[in-house]
């Protein structure tokens, strides 16, 4: 049955952790883990389309995952290559706009040029925003923001006074984003690892034990469904909610 868009998210965020226990578990290289996590990334991009949510952000890679031993690295930027390239058609076609946030300077010359084409070919599209978070981390972000309008004021562009926390958003990688409503973290662990820090002051956590290779459409439901029966009071009482309608 369809969900009613005034009880859905329009933007959803996903940490997918869970891979390498995933393969560890059933005796596999921690690499097959990730492949499989590819294989849940594209159901789960699909799915989103389909139901109607706007914007869906992926915690692909961190700035902290840069330390993980170098053959992984070396597999997760080839993970990620193959998918952009394998699930171009599937984004255009479906009027999916993909975009990233992070330090994308870190990123292999060859995984830039796949997801800068894919960026720009996208550009247009509007039934859905897909956001690959890579090289990406909540608290670098807010540094690199603050310095931007630092920068700003030494130039004499900004005055200080004119720093709000709608022109601070207005300046995120995120800006072009709506709200984030619902942040999911797979895998069993309760704990936001340095994602969407400044996006997520009101937005709904929903923390479930499935891995993410086995997170898929029903669970991605699940999710939504949860989302359906919280109250979002934004600091307001349920009376003052209820008067505004
Ligand atoms: C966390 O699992 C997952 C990652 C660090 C990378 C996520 C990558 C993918 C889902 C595949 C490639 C991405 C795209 C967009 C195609 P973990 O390895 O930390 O799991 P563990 O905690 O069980 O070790």
């Amino acid at each position: 049955m369809p969900i009613d868009p005034a009880v859905l998210p329009r933007h959803v965020a996903i940490i997918m952790d869970g891979n390498g226990r995933w393969a560890q578990d059933r005796g596999l290289p921690r690499i097959e883990g990730h492949r499989r996590g590819a294989n849940a990334v594209s159901e789960v991009v699909r799915s989103a389309r389909q139901i109607g949510v706007k914007a869906l952000t992926l915690y692909a890679f961190s700035l902290q995952n840069w330390l993980r031993p170098p053959d992984e690295v070396t597999m997760l930027m080839r993970l990620l290559r193959e998918y952009i390239i394998g699930e171009r058609a599937e984004i255009v076609d479906n009027g999916i706009r993909l975009v990233t946030i992070g330090d994308l300077g870190r990123l292999p010359g060859l995984v830039r040029e796949s997801l800068d084409d894919l960026v720009r070919d996208s550009a247009g599209n509007q039934a859905m925003t897909l956001c690959l978070a890579l090289s990406y981390g909540g608290r670098e972000s807010i540094v690199a923001t603050t310095r931007a309008l630092c920068e700003a004021v030494k130039q004499g562009t900004l005055s200080p006074g004119d720093i709000t926390e709608e022109s601070f958003q207005s300046a995120m990688q995120t800006a072009g984003l709506p709200q984030l409503d619902l942040l999911i973290r797979t895998s069993g662990e309760v704990r936001l690892s340095n994602f969407l820090l400044w996006e997520s002051a009101y937005t709904e956590l929903y923390f479930t034990d499935t891995r993410w290779p086995e997170f898929g459409r029903d669970e991605f439901m699940r999710a939504l469904e949860s989302y359906r029966g919280r109250e979002r009071r934004f600091g307001r009482t349920r009376e003052q909610l209820r008067r505004l309608g």
